[in-house]
């Protein structure tokens, strides 16, 4: 082999581990595996039963707010989210949102964890400032955490971080249990035949009026789109922490 022909084979393998910067997954960057259930803050939400109840896109509203996220060791993922969101200029419109979605994730190379929903996730606004104060619809975002990381707290014990696609870190959320605590890891829900075509592009219009804007956890990828389950207000649980 000529030294031309030699530098030609090398060279892929020189720019790949130059421009790829693997992580290190040492006891710096993990202190254990992230296989299990965390959950943020006061740890009322967790995933798996008792959060969603997917097959009647229900939610049975936890205590407080926070979030639970659940890996298995064979590449599964469950999300349960409750947040609120206060409104500095109109104190009295805070946005609640439930969200729930699974599917399939994968820890990359260069340290990001991304994760490909099956598409049977959904979630439930209720805005009471707005002209539909509650509606549930599909959730189908691809999310992107670019980094993360497992350090262990003397008193909560492991802590997983992770840090959103922008970068901006998520409240650290302590590991409840090893073995995760998650609904059966495949489609739980049919998503288009939940309801027919002209009453579906009556209530996405009404939504879209009503929402405005696009309401996402920060993924990357397409929105679901709008099934429109109209729900009666059932009311907030102010008490709950302001995320
Ligand atoms: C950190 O995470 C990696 C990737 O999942 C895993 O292989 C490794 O065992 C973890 N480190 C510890 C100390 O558990
Ligand atoms: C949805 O199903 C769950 C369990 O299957 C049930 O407990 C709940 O009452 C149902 N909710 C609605 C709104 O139908
Ligand atoms: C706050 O509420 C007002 C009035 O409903 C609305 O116009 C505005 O978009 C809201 N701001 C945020 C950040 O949600
Ligand atoms: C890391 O890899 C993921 C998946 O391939 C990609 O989406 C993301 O943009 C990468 N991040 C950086 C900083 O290159
Ligand atoms: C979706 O619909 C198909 C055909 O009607 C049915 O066989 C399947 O069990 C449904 N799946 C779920 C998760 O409900
Ligand atoms: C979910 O998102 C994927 C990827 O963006 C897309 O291919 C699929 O059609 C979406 N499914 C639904 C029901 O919106």
């Amino acid at each position: 082999m000529t030294l031309a022909a030699l530098f030609l084979c090398l060279f892929p393998l020189v720019t790949v581990s130059v421009l790829a910067q693997d992580v290190v997954y040492n006891s710096i960057h993990n202190v254990t595996t992230i296989y299990g259930t965390w959950s943020s803050g006061s740890q009322n939400v967790v995933t798996g039963y008792g959060f969603a109840q997917p097959a009647n896109m229900s939610f049975t509203y936890p205590k407080t707010t926070g979030m639970s996220y659940s890996f298995t060791t064979d590449g599964y993922y469950e999300i349960a989210r409750y947040r609120m969101k206060g409104n500095g200029s109109s104190p009295n419109c805070i946005t609640g949102v439930m969200n729930w979605c699974h599917g399939t994730y994968q820890l990359q190379s260069n340290g990001s964890i991304t994760m490909v929903p099956f598409e049977d996730g959904y979630q439930q606004v209720q805005d009471p400032c707005a002209a539909i104060s509650n509606f549930i619809e599909n959730y189908n975002d691809t999310e992107l955490y670019v980094q993360w990381n497992i350090y262990q707290d003397p008193t909560l014990g492991y802590m997983l971080q992770l840090y959103q696609f922008d970068g901006s870190p998520l409240p650290p959320m302590a590991q409840l249990s090893t073995s995760p605590n998650m609904l059966p890891t495949q489609p739980l829900r049919n998503v288009s035949a939940s309801s027919s075509k002209s009453q579906k592009r009556d209530l996405e219009a009404l939504v879209r009026r009503a929402s405005g804007s696009r309401r996402r956890w920060g993924g990357v990828g397409g929105a679901g789109g709008v099934v429109g389950v109209l729900v009666a207000v059932t009311g907030l649980g102010v008490a709950a922490l302001l995320l």
